[in-house]
């Protein structure tokens, strides 16, 4: 009855079962594993956000590929403010970048070519590739102590007859890695090589650490056919209001070519809501306030975190450039890393109320490592940290 490609396997781990165990039982806990903003209690400006919904302009339909031109205009605009002078013709609007990917591998690949992905990485985008009957690869990350970078060596062994694409994740989920010189050139000489195009999902770029305020985007790359994604989800927390977009450079002709067949995949969904596409002039006036008020709360709890997980605390906290997460090396207290991580986080369900992610849920090489939302309301957040280390520290 159903097709191949969605023989995935729906069982819930023991980590699903534990949480819906501890739900039912009303047992409160510290979850630090939110990462959506409408539930991380911020304070937006939301009765402005809510008329922006109210256009008379709602009332009318009109199919537009590549989102209406008032719409590309605003995502033109934000670009520009970062130094990026995109054309109009080279913007498509979708309704997620989610979709934006899936749009990128119909537009690139044929069954059974390989993407490449980083790793570690997000895990939604096994499920992307299954969909669209593509097949994941993986170039390794390495952290040397002080940052990601991409490993040239690793990346050149990659053995696959077609590459349709390398995605890269600027900055990562959940390593919070940014791409430097250096690693766009290797990414760049492999695409070159193989004749693959770039995807270069941005949608945290808004937030890096440490008051940096530039925006080292691919959007001006021209090297080889690059998309770049972005979107409101986290340009301006609001995933609910489904408005992303797609990027486009390269060599003209390849764009081009790009731009012609992209319309025809965009013009026969027209998945984009005209609400949130009239609604984004106004929501894009919010942008600094919200990413400001985003920004407090990573950066306040990236501090505490920075100030817990010292030497015998059993955590270390791994060096990044933005993003919404936190990655931590665990030990016990006296330095043994021999802890299992999903016997880690039941524990720390069971005995501490506290949720975490284990590092094996974005394929990270070795372990073990757990990932913290740092979204989550700071005394929540502080809690949850403080209840970890004492449980290291009891190990
Ligand atoms: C790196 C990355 N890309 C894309 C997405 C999906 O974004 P959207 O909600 O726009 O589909 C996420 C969601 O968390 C993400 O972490």
């Amino acid at each position: 009855m159903f097709s191949n490609r969605t023989n995935w396997n729906l069982e819930s781990n023991d980590i699903s079962l534990k949480i819906n165990d501890l739900k039912k039982r009303g047992k409160i806990f510290f979850d630090l594993t939110v990462s959506n903003p409408t539930q991380c209690h911020f304070d937006f400006p939301s009765e402005e956000i809510i008329r922006a919904l109210t256009s008379q302009r709602n009332l009318i339909y009109e199919p537009a590929s590549q989102g209406l031109i008032d719409a590309r205009k605003v995502v033109q605009q934000y670009y520009a403010s970062r130094g990026f002078d995109i054309p109009l013709n080279r913007i498509f609007l979708t309704a997620s970048t989610s979709e934006g990917y899936s749009f990128l591998f119909r537009l690139l690949g044929n069954p059974n070519e390989v993407v490449l992905f980083p790793e570690p990485s997000y895990p939604l985008f096994q499920f992307l590739v299954d969909i669209n009957d593509l097949k994941m690869q993986t170039y390794k990350l390495n952290y040397n102590g002080q940052r990601w970078s991409v490993s040239a060596s690793n990346m050149f062994t990659v053995e696959a007859e077609k590459i349709s694409a390398i995605v890269l994740v600027n900055p990562n989920n959940p390593t919070g890695s940014l791409i430097n010189e250096d690693d766009l050139e290797v990414v760049n000489r492999m695409a070159s090589q193989k004749q693959a195009a770039i995807i270069s999902d941005e949608v945290f770029l808004d937030y890096l650490f440490d008051g940096r305020m530039d925006y080292p985007s691919l959007a001006g790359n021209k090297t080889n056919l690059t998309f770049v994604l972005g979107g409101v989800s986290k340009a301006l927390a609001m995933p609910q209001m489904k408005l992303s977009w797609i990027i486009i450079n390269g060599p003209d002709a390849l764009v081009n070519e790009a731009i012609a067949r992209l319309d025809v995949i965009a013009d026969t969904y027209l998945s984009v809501n005209a609400p949130a596409q009239n609604a984004l002039a106004m929501w894009m006036g919010f942008q600094k306030n919200i990413r400001d008020e985003v920004m407090k709360r990573l950066e306040s709890n990236r501090k505490y975190l920075q100030e817990k997980a010292v030497n015998g605390s059993g955590l270390t906290l791994l060096n990044s450039d933005g993003g919404w997460y936190a990655v931590c090396k665990v030990t016990s207290a006296e330095g043994a890393s021999d802890i299992e991580e999903t016997d880690l986080v039941l524990q720390l369900l069971e005995n501490k109320g506290v949720f975490v992610h284990p590092g094996f849920f974005f394929d990270f090489q070795d372990s073990p490592y757990i990932v913290v939302s740092l979204l989550t309301p700071q005394t929540i957040f502080m809690q949850g940290i403080d209840r970890i280390i004492d449980y290291l520290r009891n190990l």
